[in-house]
């Protein structure tokens, strides 16, 4: 039978009946790619692979959790559904409700969400509410509405959310054979890596894989509430979709950081670029600055001598995973504003040609 998105592929571990509408775009089913130059800069029989998330239907992770979070909001008999968002939960959101025949409200911090997210949300039809303060206001505001009004949250609180998203990890362990060694993730709100981890752990109870990886997350420098310990009040970061200062799922990362015995750490907004661009020079894709935030982090420590004593060989190299978490064209002014503007010529064959180089 042709694909029919994650809850009909992994619908034996996922909270549904035979009476919950399946609300589906055919998310999830992402490449898992491994690269060409980056394993091999990071050391002899490492293995990285990309897991590419912004080919999702509408170009985040957020699809795989969103098709189960409406799904079950449907079959609830919810009429509408709210979230607050960075940008990609918005889109999904919107894109989802109009699939279900569901109104749709988002709340997004005013003027820090990139303009393609911004686009999907309002060609959906979402109601698009901009408020003047950051995504820890917004959702703060989204829970006290959904505690008084009956309007179903979708944001990752919603444990159907985390469910969704947790069909990631079973695609990488099927491709694969078995988990990895390391998988790299960005983090934001937390609801990802904990997903992840979630979904790692039911594939090892149920001995469809034999270990358990270690979970490095990434959080931007100036929005690293996990990493310094306390609630960042005013997060800055040119990576908008994880500028968050108090993120729900806080204590959930820091115990799949700690079960896993892996690590959160945070990466500088240069180390963010660098690795955004590296991603679509060398290795010819395109995501978002948060989505480079993972590969960010493993040249990090790479650079600081983390595979240094890894023993990999021919037969069992160390596999590592870099979540990619959204597409580049969710933010194309950052990609402009990152690389000189295109050179303009009169129309003159003699001139182009001498430009180009023959
Ligand atoms: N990468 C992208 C592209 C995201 O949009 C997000 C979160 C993350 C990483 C972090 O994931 O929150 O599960 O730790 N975006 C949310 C949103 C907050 O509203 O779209 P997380």
């Amino acid at each position: 039978m042709n694909y029919q998105g994650v809850i009909n592929r992994y619908k034996k571990y996922l909270p549904v009946t035979e009476a919950t509408p399946i609300i589906t775009l055919l998310e999830g089913d992402t490449p898992l790619i491994l690269t060409k130059k980056l394993g091999p800069k990071i050391g002899e029989g490492i293995e990285v692979y990309l897991k590419y998330e912004g080919l999702n239907p509408t170009g985040s992770f957020k699809d795989r959790g969103m098709t189960l979070a409406v799904s079950k909001a449907k079959e609830k008999g919810a009429k509408a559904v709210i979230c607050a968002s960075t940008g990609n939960t918005s889109a999904s959101a919107a894109a989802y409700a109009v699939c279900a025949g569901m109104k749709c409200v988002v709340l997004i911090p005013k003027g820090s969400i990139a303009l393609g997210k911004l686009a999907q949300a309002l060609i959906h039809g979402a109601q698009v509410v901009a408020i003047d303060g950051n995504f820890d206001d917004c959702l703060t505001l989204v829970r006290e509405i959904t505690d008084k009004y009956p309007i179903e949250l979708v944001n990752s609180l919603n444990p159907y959310r985390i469910e969704g998203q947790k069909t990631a990890s079973f695609e990488i362990c099927d491709t694969l054979g078995d988990a990895p060694e390391y998988h790299f993730i960005p983090v934001g709100n937390a609801g990802n890596i904990t997903a992840y981890w979630q979904g790692y752990k039911e594939y090892k109870d149920m001995g469809k894989i034999t270990k358990l990886p270690k979970m490095c997350g990434f959080q931007a420098e100036g929005a690293a509430p996990i990493v310094r310990k306390k609630i960042v009040k005013d997060p800055q970061t040119i990576a908008t979709a994880i500028k968050i200062g108090n993120p729900a799922s806080w204590k959930r990362a820091e115990a799949a950081r700690d079960e896993s015995t892996g690590l959160i750490d945070l990466v500088s907004d240069d180390e963010i670029i660098a690795a955004y661009k590296y991603l679509a020079a060398e290795e010819g894709i395109f995501v978002e600055p948060a989505s480079a935030a993972s590969v960010a982090g493993l040249l990090k420590l790479n650079k600081q001598g983390f595979f240094k004593n890894a023993k990999p060989n021919t037969q069992n190299p160390i596999r590592i995973i870099c979540v990619l978490t959204g597409h580049g064209l969710k933010d194309p002014d950052r990609a402009i504003a990152s690389i000189a503007e295109p050179q303009v010529l009169p129309k003159d064959l003699k001139a182009v040609v001498k430009e180009i180089g023959f």
